[in-house]
């Protein structure tokens, strides 16, 4: 289970205004990664292009021998079934009670009796603990329902891609917290292939297997959880530790006399604070992508801060009870159904 993309020298522009350009990764077969950077840098549009939503000016997105930048519409329809995507602006159908929202793309894109689309709508909406609740417009309920409702579409055709396009925004940290367990949970029961986009830094740390940074029209930085928090690169370090002091500014970049009067005062970047231990499945058995705490670290002689993989009892990294990862929320969007929906 799960599908490897591999993306290589994408480009893309609206206008002639490059929102990136160059950027080269592979999302591991399996694995979680996270895709961070300020917003406006380009996070949403990537996402957009890998489900062949919008098409980039330059590159390729391989995904089992397809090449979503260049293929047609035919094949783009089928490969398209591979994802789950959760955007990031809702994108539930809002005249739809929820189970009709996540039975679409079974009676869009398959030919299933309503008795089997019941089963697996149902099973879905239990999944992202939503049950009672299927009746109910989106209108009726509250914005971490919906986006757990998005969740239950995106699920609904059993991707082997699923995109998740700031799941957590505008979420309470304890929602946020549960919302990463599911997604960890999910990940173990499904080994699908998950890329997330979020703003939270927390997420970001203890979530995923690898991390992205998009910053200034490229990608600053890709690689495994560990090697990223040990990075001296400024912006990322900046990034990661949600500090001011760094070359990202309020309008993204700051300018040289910026920077030269946070040299001129004497300002540094603190230190990196100490790594994490990622967090676990609930049921206490590891995803099968998950590596020891420290092996990137000991296998590329890195030593990481001092205090680093330590288990904490009140940190969101410590696994959450199995039951109650049901009750997690998450982001709204169709499953591959293949737009923002009305
Ligand atoms: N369809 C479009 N037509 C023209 N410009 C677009 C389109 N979609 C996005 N853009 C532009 O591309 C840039 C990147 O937008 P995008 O939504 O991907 O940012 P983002 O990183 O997701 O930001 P945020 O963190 O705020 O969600 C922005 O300047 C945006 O205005
Ligand atoms: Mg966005």
């Amino acid at each position: 289970m799960g599908v490897e993309i591999r993306v290589d020298g994408l480009t893309k522009s609206f206008g002639g205004a490059p929102v990136w350009r160059d950027v080269s990764l592979t999302l591991p077969s399996g694995e979680i990664s996270v895709l961070l950077g300020p917003s406006g840098t380009g996070k949403s549009v990537f996402l957009k292009c890998l489900v062949g939503l919008l098409k980039p000016d330059r590159g390729h997105i391989l995904i089992e021998g397809h090449d979503i930048a260049t293929c047609r519409e035919r094949e783009l329809y089928r490969v398209r079934r591979l994802f789950g995507v959760l955007f990031q602006d809702g994108a539930l159908f809002g005249s739809m009670n929820l189970y009709d929202n996540v039975a679409f793309p079974l009676r869009e894109h398959t030919r299933r009796s309503e008795n089997e689309i019941r089963s697996i709508v149902m099973s879905k909406i239990e999944m992202v603990g939503l049950l009672g609740a299927e009746r109910k417009l989106p209108g009726e309920i509250s914005g971490g329902m919906r986006k757990r409702a998005g969740l239950a579409r995106a699920l609904v055709l059993d991707p082997e891609i699923i995109l998740f396009d700031e799941p957590d925004s505008g979420l309470d940290p304890v929602r946020t917290a549960y919302l990463n367990q599911l997604i960890v949970d999910l990940n173990q029961q499904t080994g699908a292939t998950f890329l997330i986009v979020t703003h939270d830094i927390n997420t970001a740390r203890t979530v995923p297997d690898n991390i992205g940074l998009l910053y200034h029209r490229h990608l600053a930085m890709f690689g495994p959880r560990e090697m990223c928090l040990c990075s001296q690169e400024p912006v990322v370090r900046q990034f990661l530790n949600a500090q001011r002091v760094g070359p990202i500014g309020m309008s993204e970049e700051k300018d040289a006399d910026e920077l030269a009067a946070e040299a001129a005062a004497g300002v540094e970047l603190a230190a990196l604070p100490p790594i994490p231990l990622q967090l676990g499945p609930s049921n206490g058995e590891p995803r099968p992508s998950q590596r020891p705490p420290g092996q990137w670290c000991a296998d590329n002689d890195v030593t990481p801060p001092p205090g680093s993989f330590e288990p904490d009892p009140s940190s969101a990294a410590s696994p959450v009870p199995a039951s109650a990862g049901a009750a997690a929320p998450a982001g709204a969007g169709p499953g591959v159904a293949g737009g923002d929906g009305p």
